[in-house]
């Protein structure tokens, strides 16, 4: 036995308990007590088996830790084979979440209760692989086809009383797993209940697999992990249980082996490590239940609705009692949403609206806030007005943040008496659904503040990382260098529609143009102004199309037109013919005869653009670890989650050959394409990004 698993003897009942936290992940020590703990009962003349978790949870899959790297014995398919195949009966009672391997150990058992909190599924597909253990051949056997492939597709975890329903668990029990399994086994034995292996199951009934394998990929954005599986589960209906089980192991094999599974498992991981920061190791935040939102725009309002749903009072400033009636306006707008969903109840949208929420017109209402946030125009001197306020009448050791995307956070700061208190902590639109939060920590921001920007990030359950001051921080600062390269190759003869479709087909949920229509297209606009009056480097290449679209008040979906025309609904884009003129017109004033670009060429260059950024980003110490940029492009930018982020991305090709293209784009076009020092050094040292991750844990 191994101390993975317990073993004890209660009477004739056999007791299996495993106790690897922090979820009970099936390592090897794990599997080698599971296969003991049978042989053992076997031998001690057991009549049953049960076997539950310690700690928070029943096992919560295989450890993906052990992924990529050398199979141990026993695996996983053979240990539930093992357990199936047991002459004993053999129970389950779960508890927490058994995911993946851990349902598959769970369908192998002869008989599964529950507490009503436990939750089911097999999320594999999200890990870029397939149940490799046997879940697309018993799953279909217990649930039928068609539960097997929603849950097996979309990898969604579902309730004990839906598990119940599909026959995926026996029975539901309040209490603790340990006493409920005991009495469901002695029930069991008392009724005369026999061994039930679902193996033995008659195969279910098949379904359209084309049809639906097809859709499933389509659905997938380019990810194949969802579409493989349901060939899988067509194999349950097709073939004998080991045949099968063969076939499911040569898929699992395939995708094992696939850039997506690892992109995947290098976002499962980045997304945890992103706001463990070594520097906050031991850092208390302070205390944080009431906030200040200054500004009831789109923004403001979206912020202080994730903060309501979060359990925060808010005081929401806005300059004019009109003005603030249409913040609540707002805010309940985007609360009724939640209601809608079944995310609050009516009583509790009632206590949000009227209890939570407080308007105000007066700065000393902000006098009792833990924590203020402005999200007020994007203007210097308005920011600086607003943080001289919030100096003089915030309490002592109040965090003063500003939404700022752009702005200097440490000019900001130096409007007040106490910068360490000041913070930037930008949010992405709309706050309250959109994952991403930039921890903007300035030259003088306290560790305690960066703790507290941190603390409120995991409150709203957003993924915070940090960034430091610069230009646009981490995630706009590299849009505005994809976007421009992007603008380049407009220049030079791509359309919009093609870039967009060609970032499409790579995975991206929206090609940039498109993207920009969204967002509004006086956000760059305003961007180029303040870029061209600051004064553009003479080396820089400029465009002016997208000032006239915006000249003539066409500012994307909002105004109905943008690069697109969105006459039949947001949905529907079809190109706006003005815009391919527009930008005929500018390519004859520069002088430029069009070529023709390859949707290759085109990702190619974008994503080449956007990593050479992103290496001076983590160079200069902007973001502290590649993963940092991942994941900042990952949840606030589209980027497809299984390429990983674009970091791991540029790992998965080859940074020599990166280099070499910038190097080789940099003839062309020397100001643009420097490539990053931090590039250079990987290069130079044989090294990848993933190294400095490791490097920084
Ligand atoms: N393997 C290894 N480590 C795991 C793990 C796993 N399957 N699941 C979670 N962990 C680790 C996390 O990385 C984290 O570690 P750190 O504290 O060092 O960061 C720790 O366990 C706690 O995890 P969370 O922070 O996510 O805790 P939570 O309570 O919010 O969520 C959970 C718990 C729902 C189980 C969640 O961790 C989760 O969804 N895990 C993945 C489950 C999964 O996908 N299982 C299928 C695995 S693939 C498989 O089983 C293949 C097969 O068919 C053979």
């Amino acid at each position: 036995m191994t101390d993975a698993i317990g073993y004890e003897l209660d009477g004739d009942i056999a007791i299996l308990k495993a106790q690897n936290p922090p979820v009970n992940a099936l390592g090897h020590a794990v599997r080698v007590g599971l296969v003991d703990g049978i042989e053992r009962a076997e031998q001690d003349g057991a009549k049953a088996v049960l076997i539950y978790g310690d700690g928070s949870t029943y096992f919560a899959g295989a450890d993906i830790r052990e992924f990529g790297k050398k199979p141990l014995e026993p695996g996983l398919p053979g240990v539930c084979d093992r357990i199936e195949a047991s002459p004993l009966l053999v129970v389950s009672a779960m508890h927490g979440t058994a995911l993946g391997g851990g349902l598959e150990v769970a369908l192998s058992t002869h008989y599964r209760i529950a507490v009503p909190s436990a939750k089911v599924g097999l999320p594999e597909v999200l890990l870029g692989i397939l149940p490799g253990a046997g879940g697309t051949q018993r799953l279909p056997r217990v649930a039928g086809v068609e539960a097997a492939l929603d849950l097996i597709t979309t990898g969604r975890h579902i309730k004990a009383d839906e598990a119940l329903k599909l026959g995926i668990i026996d029975k539901i029990e309040s209490g603790e797993p340990r006493e409920i399994g005991l009495a469901y086994v002695r029930e069991l034995i008392d009724t005369g209940a026999t061994r039930r292996p679902v193996s033995e199951m008659a195969a279910p009934e098949p379904v359209e697999f084309d049809a639906v394998y097809d859709a499933v990929l389509k659905k997938g954005r380019g990810q194949v992990s969802p579409a493989t599986a349901v060939r899988a589960v067509q194999a349950a209906c097709e073939l004998p249980f080991k045949q099968g089980m063969a076939r499911e192991r040569e898929l699992f094999m395939e995708l094992m082996n696939t850039d997506q599974r690892e992109g995947l498992i290098h976002a499962f991981f980045s997304e945890r490590a992103v706001s463990k920061l070594p520097e906050l190791k031991g850092v208390e935040p302070r205390p944080l239940n009431a906030i200040g939102v200054i500004g009831g725009g789109t923004m403001g309002a979206g912020i202080a609705t994730a903060a309501l749903l979060s359990g925060l009072t808010v005081t929401m400033l806005e300059m004019s009692p009109e003005a603030a009636e249409a913040a609540k306006g707002r805010i309940s707008g985007n609360l009724q949403g939640a209601l809608k969903r079944g995310k609050i109840s009516a009583e509790q949208f009632e206590a949000l609206t009227e209890k939570a929420l407080t308007l105000a017109t007066d700065y000393d209402a902000l006098k009792d806030a833990d924590l203020v946030i402005e999200a007020v125009f994007e203007e210097m001197e308005v920011k600086k007005k607003v943080f001289s306020q919030l100096d003089a009448v915030c309490k002592p050791g109040a965090v003063l943040a500003t939404n700022t995307s752009y702005l200097d956070v440490n000019e900001i700061a130096a409007m007040t008496s106490r910068p360490a208190d000041v913070i930037g902590l930008h949010f992405f639109s709309p706050a309250h659904v959109m994952k991403l939060l930039e921890v903007v920590v300035a030259d003088k921001t306290a560790p305690d503040v960066v703790a507290t920007g941190f603390a409120l990030g995991k409150r709203l359950r957003k993924i915070s990382v940090r960034a430091g001051v610069c230009d646009g921080f981490i995630g706009n600062r590299i849009l505005s260098t994809y976007r421009t390269c992007a603008d380049h190759m407009i220049l030079d003869g791509a359309s919009p529609y093609q870039i967009d479709q060609a970032l499409e087909a790579f995975g991206f949920a929206m090609g940039p143009f498109a993207v920009a229509d969204l967002a509004g297209l006086d956000i760059g606009w305003a961007v180029r102004k303040r870029k061209r009056a600051e004064g553009l480097d003479p080396r820089a290449r400029d465009s002016s199309y997208a000032d006239k679209l915006c000249e003539d008040g066409h500012f994307g979906q909002k105004t109905g037109k943008g690069y697109y025309d969105y006459a039949a609904g947001p949905r529907s884009r079809v190109p706006n013919p003005d815009v391919l003129p527009l930008i005929e017109a500018e390519r004859a004033a520069q002088g430029i005869t069009p070529r023709e670009f390859s949707d290759e060429e085109i990702v190619r260059r974008y994503m080449a653009s956007m990593v050479n950024e992103a290496a001076k980003v983590v160079g200069e110490g902007i973001a502290r670890r590649p993963l940092d940029v991942d994941m900042t492009l990952l949840f606030g930018y589209g980027f497809p989650r299984y390429r990983g982020g674009p970091l791991k991305w540029a790992d998965l090709e080859g940074l020599p050959e990166l280099l070499a293209d910038i190097q080789s784009w940099s003839e062309e076009d020397p100001y643009f394409w420097q490539p990053a020092p931090l590039l250079e050094k990987l290069v130079a040292e044989g090294r990848k990004f993933d190294d400095l991750n490791k490097d920084a844990s």
